[in-house]
């Protein structure tokens, strides 16, 4: 049996991958959750996962975490300093001698001109100039992104620059069952880029009536211009770089950059994706046990 090993196990897509993977029926034992805070990952330790110490700013953490490791699933960190951290993670695999390095990039990474894709563009490189064997599991947008600011939605409507163009979102579950198929395929080809994104291509029109239908009222969605919208998430209190990066992003809904029809999720999953309503309405309709 392969030795797994999935960094940023403690996120939220982590988490959903370690669960991914034992319910395929890998043995707990041969999951190696590689977080920087272990203390976090108290709860698979319990169920006989090996928890190991991975801060992708500490290369030697990274050695000792991937030692034995067949199969790596590396989870992009968070923006700043990413594309040295994740190269740590790419060396150290190459020490390691994975047979599989999987990388949760972007959507359409070939062509994207999103300000955000450049992180991941680059981290693609560098896998690539590894020489070691990769699938880039190129994700579209959680569903989840529609529900961070729920309170706030719900009170004012959506805000952004995507105008009428279409994308292709899926639950968070969705890219973490798709990225455990890979890692648990022992007739997976190698050097593959999978473009995943979900069976619907709504506006952002139809996103905020679809959260309306689970809520129970109207959600509006107001479109601008997208140097307007970056001067509203400066007035909301965003800091200034920060502002020009969620804007391009929604701007790329508008160049169809975060678009794909392609039907890599659903073979990997071998369904459908889970319908964009299912998970607003379990957002919004989960019972609070009294
Ligand atoms: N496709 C999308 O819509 C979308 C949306 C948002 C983000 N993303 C990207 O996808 C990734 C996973 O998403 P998510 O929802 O799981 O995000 P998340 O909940 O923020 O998880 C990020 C994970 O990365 C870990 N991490 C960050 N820096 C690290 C470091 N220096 N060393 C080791 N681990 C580090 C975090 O560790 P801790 O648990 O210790 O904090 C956490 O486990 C994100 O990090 C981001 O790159 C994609």
């Amino acid at each position: 049996m392969s030795t797994i090993a999935v960094t940023g196990a403690t996120g939220q897509l982590g988490r959903l991958v370690v669960a991914a993977l034992l319910d395929r029926g890998v043995p707990a034992q041969s999951i190696v959750a590689a977080v920087r805070s272990p203390e976090k990952a108290a709860d698979f330790a319990e169920r006989g996962v090996q928890v190991r110490d991975a801060d992708y700013a500490q290369p030697e953490t990274l050695a000792r975490a991937l030692r034995g490791v067949d199969r790596l699933l590396l989870i992009s960190g968070t923006p700043g300093n990413r594309v040295a951290e994740h190269g740590n993670v790419i060396d150290a695999a190459k020490q390691a001698g994975v047979e599989l390095i999987a990388y949760t990039g972007i959507l359409n990474a070939d062509t994207t001109t999103m300000l955000l894709a450049a992180d991941h563009q680059a981290t693609e490189q560098l896998i690539k100039d590894s020489g070691l064997p990769y699938a880039l599991l190129r994700n579209g947008w959680y569903t989840e992104n529609y529900l961070m600011e729920l309170e706030a939605t719900l009170a004012n409507g959506f805000v952004g620059a995507s105008g009428q163009g279409r994308f292709t979102a899926a639950a968070r579950a969705d890219f973490a069952e798709a990225a455990a198929a890979v890692l648990t395929d022992d007739a997976h080809a190698t050097n593959v880029a999978y473009e995943l994104g979900g069976d619907e291509a709504l506006t952002m029109d139809e996103a905020a009536a679809l959260l309306g239908d689970a809520a129970g009222q109207s959600v509006a969605y107001t479109d601008m211009p997208v140097e307007q919208y970056a001067a509203v998430l400066v007035q909301a209190g965003l800091p200034e770089p920060v502002t020009q990066v969620l804007a391009d992003a929604s701007a790329a809904i508008g160049r169809g950059e975060l678009f794909t029809d392609s039907g890599d999720l659903q073979r990997l999953l071998g369904r459908p994706s889970t319908p964009i309503k299912t998970t607003f309405d379990n957002a919004l309709n989960t019972e609070v046990p009294a």
